[in-house]
């Protein structure tokens, strides 16, 4: 049937009905909110290119994450700014790091809310790579450790997952491996799966201090190009043991997100990064959007390409923005 028996106009005509059909929703059970961590900071400091997000110090953070509870979100993503820097990255897998010492402070002083840690080396190499660097190259197996030992010293610190973001082949089997070993065989493995090496990243690379200091990531992160590849990376990382998968970022991918929803079983994250952020903020700020409904929008095609699970800074704004209706 078509018009004028059919009018589709008929679903849209009344705000109850609208929602009566709705089809997909975003809720504060979907979203993850990420944290910066630095080292021997004073008081939090707001990063300049992204308005209302903050470099954390301790006890900031216990603050920020208790207020955070109180308005209903459920769950962070924690990245450390360590003071120094060195080849092997070794503030990153250091019992006392900047992480470790923010998850275990986190655990004891807001225990209801759900702690992740990412795992990567960047923010702590001195040469900003996610890996082990040899000969100016990115080594892969090398790296394999480092990145096992930081998983299991997040756990030990009081992680409830942990998120490794480096894009180095093998790591969910070894750190699954680790973890296991170390007696937390309970602790999923949400992987950053199809990370593209993305224009994206800036922002939080400012934030973070974790811009490489030569090349680039395309040696690891993957193509943008590519959308087959991101289903061996995603079937890969299954393999070897991931409870999650995660594309990212979320916009420019949203495709990728749907065919691993259409291809896999898992829940499937998605990070809306500091980019996607930082642009909206931006155009808000000069008046030309209006903020509130074009994060609805963005997180509502995230949910509608496939994601289960969004990693979003806008998540304190949308947990306030949802208190007061
Ligand atoms: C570290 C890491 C990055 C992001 C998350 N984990 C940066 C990068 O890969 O350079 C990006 C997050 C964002 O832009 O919001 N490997
Ligand atoms: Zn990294």
């Amino acid at each position: 049937m078509s018009f004028p028996a059919t009018r589709m106009r008929r679903l849209r005509g009344h705000a109850t009905l609208r929602s009566l059909v709705a089809e997909t929703a975003v809720t504060l059970d979907d979203l993850v909110m990420p944290l910066f961590v630095a080292q021997n900071l004073a008081r939090r400091e707001e990063i300049p290119g992204m308005p209302g997000q903050f470099r954390h110090s301790l006890d900031s953070l216990a603050d920020h994450v208790k207020s955070l509870r109180d308005c209903g979100v459920k769950a962070v993503i924690l990245f450390g700014i360590p003071t120094a820097k060195d080849e092997t990255g070794s503030g990153a897998y250091a019992p006392d790091g900047i992480v470790q010492q923010a998850l275990a402070r986190l655990r004891r002083d807001v225990p209801e809310m759900y702690l992740m840690g990412d795992v990567c080396l960047c923010e702590y190499t001195s040469h900003g790579h996610c890996g082990l660097v040899k000969d100016g190259c990115v080594r892969n197996d090398a790296t394999l450790e480092l990145l096992a030992k930081t998983a299991v010293s997040q756990v030990e610190a009081g992680a409830h997952l942990v998120a490794p973001s480096d894009m180095a082949d093998g790591r969910v089997g070894a750190i699954r491996a680790a973890l296991d070993e170390a007696g937390f065989p309970e602790t999923p493995i949400m992987s950053y799966a199809a990370k593209y090496a993305s224009a994206y990243y800036g922002p939080f690379r400012d934030a973070a201090g974790s811009a490489p200091a030569f090349g680039d990531r395309r040696s690891y992160q993957m193509d943008p190009s590519c959308s087959r590849q991101a289903l061996r990376e995603v079937a890969l990382d299954v393999e070897e043991g991931a409870d999650i998968v995660m594309v990212k970022p979320a916009l420019a991918y949203l495709d990728i997100i749907h065919a691993v929803r259409e291809r896999f079983d898992l829940p499937v994250a998605a990070y809306n990064v500091s980019g996607e952020y930082s642009m909206v903020k931006l155009a808000a700020a000069h008046g030309l959007i209006n903020e509130e409904a074009v994060v609805r929008e963005n997180l509502l095609s995230m949910k509608r390409a496939g994601a289960d699970i969004i990693l979003s800074y806008h998540t304190e704004s949308f947990a306030r923005q949802f208190q007061r209706q």
